[in-house]
């Protein structure tokens, strides 16, 4: 059962496709909380899309670069980064790199440079639109752009925000769950006001789940009943793999293709694909 897992996961031959979209999707993974697997669900989302026939870009927009060590891209202190898009106009195409060992996987890391950017963008012109302003002038279509995001709420975070169309919100299965998620939906909704009247918060995935506490259960119901279909149905288990992979430059779609952390990963990235075709009652 594990090898065949792990065969579709992996998928050698490029047999089994998940559905491109209609249009390209930007999504901007957000949770001002740290810890709660921004970044696994970025690189493992990502991964999973463009091993099964789609391209897709990572942006890594938090100074920690962690999703640039998971894609293990270097992003070593003068590494042309997405600072220098922010800041000094220099064209995504630029920057971005192929992810080694995934084609069709791309990304644009960041350095300790951007570690400065939430302060020097706060004098810059258009200094919300500066990334949504980059990807749209990049010449090459993506079926996918996934956001990476820090855990604040400054003006990178606003940045992405203003970028996508979607937002995916992933939530620890934890007590503290859906405490200051108040904040972050209101800061969705001032940016949908004033800067970017389409965004919608598409994807809510929960993450870090424990089967064996009643309270990653509990968590489970509050938000599926508080955001309805939002949720996937795919919920993210705690997963030792899963936190392994990183130190191997590597996501667990790769590092373990037969695990339990892989295959839910492979099957929440299969949802959001058919989400995103029109004739599936998608909401793309
Ligand atoms: N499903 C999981 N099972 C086990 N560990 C996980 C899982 N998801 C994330 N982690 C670990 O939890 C920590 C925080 O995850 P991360 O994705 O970096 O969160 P964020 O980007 O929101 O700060 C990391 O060490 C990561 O490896
Ligand atoms: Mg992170």
């Amino acid at each position: 059962m594990e090898a065949l897992r792990a065969v579709q996961i992996l998928n050698p031959s490029g047999e089994i496709t998940m559905p491109r979209p209609d249009h390209p999707r930007v999504l901007c993974v957000a949770n001002q909380k740290g810890g709660v697997g921004k970044t696994t669900t970025t690189v493992n989302l990502a991964v999973a899309l463009a091993l099964h026939g789609n391209r897709v870009l990572v942006v890594d927009l938090d100074p920690q670069g962690n999703a640039s060590t998971g894609l293990n891209v270097p992003h070593h202190a003068g590494v042309p980064d997405v600072y220098d898009c922010l800041i000094d106009n220099v064209p995504l195409s630029e920057v971005a790199q192929a992810v080694e060992g995934i084609p069709n996987l791309f990304c644009v890391p960041a350095t300790i440079d951007l570690a400065g950017a939430e302060i020097e963008l706060v004098s810059v012109v258009a200094r919300e639109s500066r990334l949504a302003r980059a990807i749209s002038a990049h010449p090459e279509k993506f079926d996918y752009v996934f956001i990476d995001c820090p855990p604040s709420l400054g003006l990178l975070t606003v940045n992405a925000l203003c970028a996508a169309q979607e937002v995916l919100i992933p939530i620890q299965c934890e007590y503290y769950a859906l405490e200051g998620l108040n904040q972050l939906i209101n800061n969705i909704n001032l940016v949908r006001q004033h800067l970017n009247p389409t965004l919608d918060v598409s994807t809510i995935l929960l993450t870090m789940y424990d089967r064996r506490t009643r309270l990653a259960d509990a968590v489970e119901q509050d938000v599926r009943n508080h955001f309805g279909e939002k949720v996937l149905h795919a919920v993210i288990p705690r997963n030792v793999r899963v936190s392994e992979a990183p130190s191997y430059g590597q996501s667990v779609m790769t590092y373990d293709p037969g695990s339990r952390g892989a295959t839910s990963y492979f099957e929440a990235a299969l949802e959001i694909a058919m989400r995103g075709v029109s004739d599936n009652g998608g909401t793309a």
